[in-house]
């Protein structure tokens, strides 16, 4: 399976910032057989990227989007107003689930509006610390899995990327809260057995699992040599651009 390494701008760069940026990005990336590298802008720069980049090497990812398609939602942007400029959309980040309270109900009519135009979902699931403390992980990632993949047909549950980010593990910088190698497997585990549950074992083991949280250049190749982890899901350190081609380059070093 392709590895897919995505970098998470939130609401970082202005428009001409995020061109600078995307132009370091493609004269040191290649088009890899088995690498998608994906950034995921502001709305605001994802048209000009999209005339400016070259998707054989480099995708756009939205970082949410509306599951409507058109209408009196003042503010918002939809899947079907994205459908061609993004390759890939992330859907029930933690911090759009905390800070602008989507519901589960949110997440699922995303993941299937993003199916319907053609992009690609990329399902964030994690536990808080507190859920974590108190032995919810599970339930947390069953009911989230299991949510979002709810209005997906039988066909397209494979197009479906999962990216396992344990909330207390996002955008921390003391050493004390990173995920270790073995909560990821176990948590990477199972999602997989949730999905072969729920799906069948051949479309869990076609399901992409990305690992989030607190990815950096030094920490990325433990990640990505975990059993059952197909890429990284990278918000602080792919503001940089050489610690996001620190991070491409080790996903090159594991492939090969
Ligand atoms: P982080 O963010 O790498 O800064 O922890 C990851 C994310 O929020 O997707």
């Amino acid at each position: 399976m392709k590895s897919y390494i995505v970098g998470n701008w939130k609401m970082n760069f202005t428009v001409g910032e995020s061109s600078v940026y995307l132009h370091k990005l493609s004269a040191r990336v290649h088009a890899y057989r088995d690498i998608e590298v994906v950034v995921a802008p502001s709305f605001i720069s994802l048209q000009p990227l999209s005339l400016q980049l070259d998707r054989k090497k480099i995708r756009l990812a939205a970082q949410t989007a509306n599951a409507r398609d058109f209408g009196a939602y003042t503010g918002e942007v939809s899947m079907a107003q994205l459908r061609g400029i993004v390759d890939y959309c992330i859907i029930g980040h933690s911090e759009r689930r905390q800070l602008f309270h989507e519901t589960d109900k949110c997440v699922r009519s995303a993941v299937a509006a993003a199916l319907r135009n053609q992009i690609r979902p990329i399902l964030c699931v994690g536990e808080t610390e507190t859920e974590r403390t108190f032995g919810e992980t599970c339930d947390v990632l069953r009911d989230q899995v299991l949510g979002g993949f709810s209005e997906v047909s039988t066909e397209d549950l494979e197009k479906v990327i999962v990216a396992y980010e344990p909330v207390w593990a996002i955008s921390t910088t003391s050493g004390a809260k990173i995920a270790g190698p073995d909560d990821v497997a176990e948590a990477v585990k199972f999602i997989r057995r949730i999905i072969a549950v729920a799906y069948g074992k051949e479309i869990s083991e076609k399901v992409a699992v990305l690992y989030g949280g607190s990815v950096s250049p030094a920490n990325a190749g433990a990640y990505l040599t975990v059993p059952g982890v197909n890429g990284l899901l990278v918000g602080g350190a792919s503001l940089i651009a050489d610690k996001f081609i620190d991070i491409i380059e080790t996903a090159k070093r594991v492939k090969s």
